[in-house]
């Protein structure tokens, strides 16, 4: 049995995920935004430990919820889940002067990663659109370029592969990947995707837990239990040491060394 925090889980390709992995009698850790979308995520996913509150928008809640995390003792995996689309039609600032999109979608995910007490196993969620992604990281926060939400998400989930690549590569003791789940029909995909919920959370249940060889390997890009080419930008060494510096920049959180 394995012990996995999943971000995100009131909902979507998150919610479906913990479903799977408690089906499978695993230990399943929740996160709702608030106290509300908590309640959610625990109503959603009978037999899960327990769920974890904090907006990701905010830099404190999510170092606060790191903190809520290590409260709980080790992890085996943390699969790192929430995240918004590309359906902001102007820029919308969170109370850090971020963009929403870089926060939830990027920043989070790398002040989890650095706050929250090593796991064995990371599994950050990209997207096929990460290719569109701009991999030049000027102005992370959207504050001087024009705003294009389908810009800033592709961007976003390129940082999501950037980071799980910087990660494989600092942390060789820890599995670190990124994956796509595929067009699925959530929130976010909306009603008319073609692919299927579950295959999309298939492949984050199974980096998690599986001790399938193909799982238990680090610095790759998934797609549906199998490995895809990514962005090449995402392997570029000087390219994900310039992303953590700009990361730890606007978060003040170094990333930690060892
Ligand atoms: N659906 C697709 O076709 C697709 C394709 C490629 C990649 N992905 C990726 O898959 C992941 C999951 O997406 P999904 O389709 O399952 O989306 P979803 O149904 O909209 O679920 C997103 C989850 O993230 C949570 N979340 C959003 N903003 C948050 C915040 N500020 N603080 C805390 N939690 C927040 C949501 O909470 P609420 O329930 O409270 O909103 C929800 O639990 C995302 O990273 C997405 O980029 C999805």
């Amino acid at each position: 049995m394995s012990r996995i925090f999943i971000t995100g889980s009131s909902d979507g390709l998150g919610k479906m995920a913990a479903l799977m992995l408690v089906t499978q009698g695993h230990q399943v850790v929740l996160h709702g935004r608030n106290k509300d979308r908590a309640a959610v995520a625990m109503a959603g996913v009978p037999g899960a430990e327990t769920v974890l509150t904090g907006d990701l928008s905010s830099i404190a809640e999510t170092v606060h919820l790191a903190e809520e995390v290590n409260k709980l003792g080790l992890f085996d995996a943390v699969i790192h889940n929430a995240g918004i689309g590309d359906k902001e039609r102007s820029r919308m600032e969170t109370t850090d002067g971020l963009s929403h999109v870089f926060a939830i979608n990027s920043l989070a995910p790398y002040i989890l990663t650095c706050l929250i007490t090593r796991p064995k196993r990371l599994i950050y969620l990209s997207s096929g659109l990460h290719r569109e992604g701009n991999p030049d990281l000027k102005d992370l926060a959207w504050k001087q370029r024009r705003w294009n939400g389908l810009q800033a998400y592709s961007d976003s989930k390129l940082q999501d592969v950037i980071l799980a690549f910087a990660v494989a590569r600092k942390w060789p003791d820890v599995f670190s990947n990124a994956l796509d789940p595929g067009w699925v029909a959530t929130k976010m995909g909306g009603r008319s995707a073609p692919d299927n919920l579950e295959d999309g959370s298939t492949t984050q249940a199974w980096l998690a837990v599986s001790n399938d060889p193909r799982a238990l390997v680090t610095g790759n890009y998934f797609y549906h239990q199998k490995v895809k080419q990514c962005h090449p930008a995402a392997a570029d060494q000087e390219l994900q040491e310039k992303y953590l510096t700009e990361c730890a920049r606007i978060s003040g959180i170094l990333f930690p060394l060892s």
